[in-house]
């Protein structure tokens, strides 16, 4: 096991992917690799594997600590998941045995200054997973107006004191923007001094860091784009598995299973089925699963982790 990520719920996504010997698969999500390696270990000798990520820097790193050992069995793209459908194909990874999503950003990520992830990166505030693309996070605080601010931290990060902390967005950026995630946090620190009757459990910038990521990222979007895709890959049989890290990116998991395993989609008053659509997956977590409390305390990042996997259904 390397150190610098350590895969969440690992046994878990090999048990729920049930990778054989000869299989393809696609890692959606890089990262360091570690889901990748335990996948590409269990389809010894001839499993192939498609990963991507839209961050550069994990392609460079699974490269160099992965390639000498899986040789041409490991395929990398740098690339968006939501342009799968064409991204995977092109690949020759057309239809597949299983595909994982490990949502949200790397151990990687989080600990680079440079990237503005962490509440203590001193550098310029991007949160961009792909920096050739987009608009950093820096340039949102910078246009958005109190308004637009305000529902951005509440849509993207549940911030119950979202109007505060952008009217004091607003009041110091008037003075001078604020380029790094540290002045960031910091702002967010005065504006929510701690109570002392109500201790907090995690930085009072959390939801808004989360919601500024997801904005720049554009992260729901991409999932709804990435689990319809990866859908349309699976042969029947194949196993789709997604690891979400907050409510938002759950519900979307949850009600994209939901509907898939339902097919029809006509309005409950229309008496007989006229739209036709056919269940397309098997629900396989029920309920969901989550970290244990041994793997919560040897890798705190797993603390908010939820799996759930479904099969892909002959229709
Ligand atoms: C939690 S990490 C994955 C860790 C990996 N499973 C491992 O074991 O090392 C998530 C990765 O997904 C990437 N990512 C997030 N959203 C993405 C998207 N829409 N398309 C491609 N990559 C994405 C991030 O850049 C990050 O490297």
């Amino acid at each position: 096991m390397h150190e610098g990520h350590l895969p969440v719920l690992v046994d878990e996504v090999i048990s729920m992917l049930a990778p054989a010997p000869g299989s393809l698969h696609i890692d959606a999500t890089l990262g360091g690799g570690g889901h990748t390696e335990r996948i590409l270990e269990a389809t010894n000798p001839d499993g192939r594997l498609l990963g991507l990520d839209a961050d550069p820097a994990a392609l460079a790193r699974v490269e160099a600590r992965l390639r000498a050992r899986f040789g041409g069995r490991l395929v990398l793209r740098q690339a968006n998941f939501r342009e799968l459908a064409t991204v995977a194909p092109a690949a020759d990874f057309g239809a597949v045995d299983g595909c994982l999503f490990d949502l949200g950003l790397s151990s990687y990520q989080l600990a680079d200054r440079e990237r503005g992830f962490g509440f203590r990166a001193g550098g310029p505030l991007d949160m961009r997973f792909d920096p050739s693309r987009g608009v950093p996070a820096a340039e949102l605080l910078a246009t958005l107006d109190a308004n637009e601010l305000t529902a951005l931290f509440r849509r993207y990060g549940e911030e119950p004191k979202a109007a505060r902390i952008a009217r004091a967005i607003v009041d110091s950026r008037r003075v001078a923007p604020i380029g790094s995630a540290e002045e960031l946090a910091a702002l967010i620190e005065r504006v929510l001094p701690p109570n002392p009757r109500q201790p907090r459990r995690t930085h009072p910038a959390t939801r808004v860091f989360q919601a500024l990521r997801i904005a720049v990222n554009e992260e729901l979007e991409a999932l709804e784009a990435g689990l319809h895709a990866a859908l349309d890959l699976l042969r029947p049989g194949g196993r789709l598995v997604v690891l979400s890290y907050h409510s938002l990116e759950d519900r979307i998991v949850k009600r994209f299973i939901q509907s898939e395993r339902r097919g029809c989609v006509c309005p409950p008053e229309v008496p007989v089925c006229v739209c036709g659509r056919n269940p397309r997956l098997r629900l396989i977590t029920r309920p969901s699963l989550t970290p244990t409390a041994a793997e919560i305390s040897a890798n705190p990042r797993a603390r908010s982790a939820r799996l759930r996997a479904a099969e892909r259904l002959a229709a």
